[in-house]
Order: structure tokens, then C-alpha cells, then sequence
């Protein structure tokens, strides 16, 4: 028997009008195999291609197609549809559709149906491979992931039109791992607003570098990702907060349902900070740079013959200090971070006592950790009550396990 990986799942599939819809037959059968209910709406389009009796056939259930239909619930059905399901799937989705649900247009019963749901989306394309292609597709594609829609796919090969290249619906099999995916990682997309253990709370987070310039071309930087800092925004959006995330320069993208702050210079993270306030709890995940050059230059510095030129720095506000020092908008919880290449624990306790924070995350940055960049961390939490020695876990589990240890002090202090 097929393990029963999705059972008690609700999905609700919506099938668009392409050639591929018939692949998405097998696909009601993969998911109701592995334990999970699936109600069906297609598209008008669909209904040219398979018929809603195979799909009824396939799923056990009444399959809908139109959203004015009085037997369907009095014109309600695409409210309650989507309220009843874990997850809305639409597979495939044609380049029209994507286009749609990038728009926000609600015309239809697909269409209606994805705009009234605050459920996660998991979307797997199918189009010829130039409209796949095409910039107009790709800039839909791009709003919807940024709206925190999951994709699947498309393949690259031989498509039904005879031509090759990306825009073949991703395989049935894909698309049923994609959907375990979606269901089991609470990271994957931010849960509706006002659920999760942060739901009502704010949460301002500061990740990555900062770069001072030494003259429009040069600056001053350091080696940090902003890996940790993102997840934690992330893990926080994702445990129901609105979340502030003011970002210095990073190759990372933007974490879903998070506001993003993007800065370049630690007087300017200090300013979107403390613009972001009031908060529940700061993370002061950043790498700031404790300092910048004194009088940038406005032009670019010529090798000249003068030999190397000196460098006179200036202190950058040191933002965690700040923030922890605020009257009247102090967050509850100020959680810095201390980045040790030697007696971790007791900078750590050193930090913790003069930026006056409540909770220090302690990590090791010593040669050969390779916490900067890397995917893991191995932190140790410091408090004025003591100190808490973690495993070694991905970015992604410090951040939640962060996360979750914010929300309950925040619940002890209410
Ligand atoms: N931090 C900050 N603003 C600064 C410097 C640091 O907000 N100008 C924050 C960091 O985000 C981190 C914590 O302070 O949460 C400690 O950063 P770290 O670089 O380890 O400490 P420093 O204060 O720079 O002290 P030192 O360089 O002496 O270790």
C-alpha cells in the first residue's frame, strides 16, 4: 500500500486549461492514494481538454466549473472551497492563468477562488516554452513567488507542440512531493495573518553586512551572508509576526510576507531601525561595521604617486546598544548576537551586560567553523540567568528554535 503521507490533507486542485490537464487525472489518483481529499474546480479551458466527469470519477466528489451556478452553493462555492482546503494546487497553470493570479483578477471560479483563500498556493505551470519564457510571463511568475506562492516545475523537454525546452508540467510524482513539501515545512510561506505563537506581535530583525564607502567604488565590508538574520525573519513571519527585516547587501531573496529594508551603510541600518519601532522584539542579526571611513571621498581615489592613502576612520552607532537603550519604545525583547573568534561565553556575557540586551545569541566565528556563509550554526544563548548550550543545526532550525524561545518569553512577560 502507497504510504499515507498526506492523510487527513484537504487539497483543492485547480485545473487550468492546457494540454497537461490530463496529467492532472493521475494526479488526483497519486494524492488520494497517499490519504488526502481532493475537491476539483476546472476551468473553462480544462473542460476542453478533459472532462469534469473523469475528475469527478477520480476524486469521488462533485467536481465545480462555474461560479454562478445556483445548485453550487448559491454562488458561494469559491469562499468555501477554499476555506475547507490545507492547500489550493493549480496544475496546470497556463500562462493566462499565472497572469491572473498575478493581477489579482477574480473572473472565474479559479480565479475567485485564489483571490478569496489565505491558504498556501502551490502552482505548477505548463506553456509552450517561448510563453514560458517570455519576459511578461516571467515578471508574473516573479510577483507571485514574491506574494509567497510555491511553484513546481515546469520541466525542461519535448512538449506537446513539438518543441523543446522549459514549460512541460512538472511529472505527477513532483508534483505530490512538492505538495508534502508545502504541507509539512511551516518556513515554506507565512501562515495567515493572526495564527501562529506570534500572531499580534512585531518583530524587527537586522541581517547581513553593512558596506561603508571609501569612495564611490570601495567600501569597507565583511564576510557575513545574512543567512541567520534572514531565517530568523522568516521563522518569524512564518510564527505569525509582521515582520521588518532592514537588510544590508546579500545575494539572498527577499523571505516571504516579510518587509524588506535594504540599506547599504550602518547609519543607514541604524535609521531604518529605529524607523521600524515600535517592536515586540529586535534581532540584531547584522554584521555591522563598527566603523566607516571619516570623509568618504565623492570621487574616485587615484593610485596617484602619493603612495597608499591613509584611512581615517569614524565609530558607526552601534544600533543594539541604541535600541536596547530606548525609553518609551524599547522592545520587549532585544536579542543581539555576538560573534567571537575566541572566550565566546564570556564576551558573550560581556556584550550582553554593555549593549544592555535581554538574550545574547554567542557563535563562533573562529577560522574553520564556517559559520560565515555556511548553512549551519551552533550557537550558545546567554541571559543574565545563564547559558544554553545548543546543537549544531541549519540556520533555518536556529532560527525557528530562536523564534519560538522569543514567543515564549514574550508569553512569561504578559
Ligand atoms: N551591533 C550593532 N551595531 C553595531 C555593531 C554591532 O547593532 N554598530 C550588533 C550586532 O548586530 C550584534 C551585536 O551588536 O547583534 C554584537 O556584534 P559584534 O560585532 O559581535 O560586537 P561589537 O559590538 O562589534 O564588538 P566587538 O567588535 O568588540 O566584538
Amino acid at each position: 500500500m502507497t504510504a499515507q503521507t498526506l492523510a487527513g490533507a484537504r487539497l483543492l486542485l485547480i485545473i487550468g486549461g492546457g494540454v497537461a490537464a490530463y496529467k492532472s487525472l493521475d494526479l488526483i489518483r497519486r494524492l488520494r492514494e497517499r490519504g488526502s481529499a481532493v475537491n476539483v474546480a476546472m476551468s473553462a479551458a480544462a473542460q476542453r481538454f478533459v472532462t469534469p466527469l473523469s475528475a469527478e470519477a477520480l476524486s469521488g466528489r462533485p467536481v465545480r466549473t462555474d461560479l454562478f451556478a445556483p445548485t453550487e452553493h448559491s454562488g458561494m462555492g469559491h469562499i468555501e472551497y477554499s476555506r475547507d482546503a490545507d492547500l489550493l494546487v493549480v496544475a496546470p497553470a497556463t500562462a493566462d492563468l499565472l497572469a491572473r493570479m498575478a493581477h489579482g483578477l477574480a473572473d472565474d471560479l479559479a480565479t475567485t477562488t485564489l483571490l478569496a483563500t489565505d491558504k498556501r498556493t502551490l502552482v505548477a505551470p505548463a506553456m509552450n516554452v517561448r510563453m514560458w519564457l517570455h519576459p511578461a510571463t516571467q515578471r508574473n511568475v516573479a510577483s507571485l513567488r514574491g506574494d509567497g506562492v510555491l511553484f513546481v516545475g515546469p520541466d525542461d523537454g519535448e512538449m506537446a507542440c513539438g518543441e523543446f525546452g522549459p514549460g512541460r508540467m512538472a511529472e505527477p510524482l513532483a508534483i505530490v512531493a512538492a505538495v508534502e513539501r508545502a504541507l509539512q515545512s511551516p518556513t515554506l510561506l507565512p501562515p495567515p495573518p493572526g495564527a501562529g505563537p506570534l500572531a499580534g506581535r512585531r518583530v524587527v530583525v537586522t541581517s547581513g553586512p553593512t558596506y561603508e564607502p571609501i569612495d564611490p567604488v570601495r567600501f569597507l565590508g565583511n564576510r557575513s551572508s545574512g543567512k541567520q538574520g534572514h531565517a530568523i525573519a522568516a521563522a518569524a513571519r512564518a510564527a505569525g509576526a509582521e515582520t521588518i527585516l532592514v537588510s544590508g547587501p546579500t545575494a539572498l531573496a527577499d523571505p516571504p510576507g516579510v518587509k524588506v529594508v535594504k540599506i547599504e551603510t550602518a547609519r543607514a541600518m541604524r535609521d531604518a531601525t529605529i524607523a521600524a519601532l515600535p517592536a515586540d522584539v529586535f534581532v540584531a542579526a547584522a554584521a555591522v561595521a563598527d566603523w566607516r571611513v571619516a570623509d568618504a571621498s565623492a570621487e574616485k581615489i587615484k593610485k596617484g604617486s602619493g603612495g597608499a592613502p591613509a584611512l581615517e576612520l569614524a565609530e558607526n552607532p552601534d544600533i543594539l546598544a541604541e535600541v536596547a537603550a530606548r525609553r518609551g519604545d524599547r522592545p520587549t525583547l532585544v536579542i543581539g548576537f555576538a560573534a567571537e573568534t575566541q572566550a565566546l561565553i564570556d564576551n558573550a556575557r560581556a556584550k550582553l551586560e554593555r549593549k544592555g540586551c535581554d538574550l545574547i545569541v554567542a557563535n563562533s566565528v573562529a577560522a574553520g567553523e564556517g559559520t560565515f556563509g555556511g548553512a549551519d550554526n551552533q550557537v550558545t544563548i546567554v541571559t543574565a540567568d545563564g547559558i544554553e548550550e545548543w546543537p549544531r543545526m541549519s540556520k533555518e532550525e536556529v532560527a525557528r528554535a530562536l523564534v519560538m524561545l522569543a514567543a515564549r518569553k514574550l508569553a512569561g512577560s504578559t
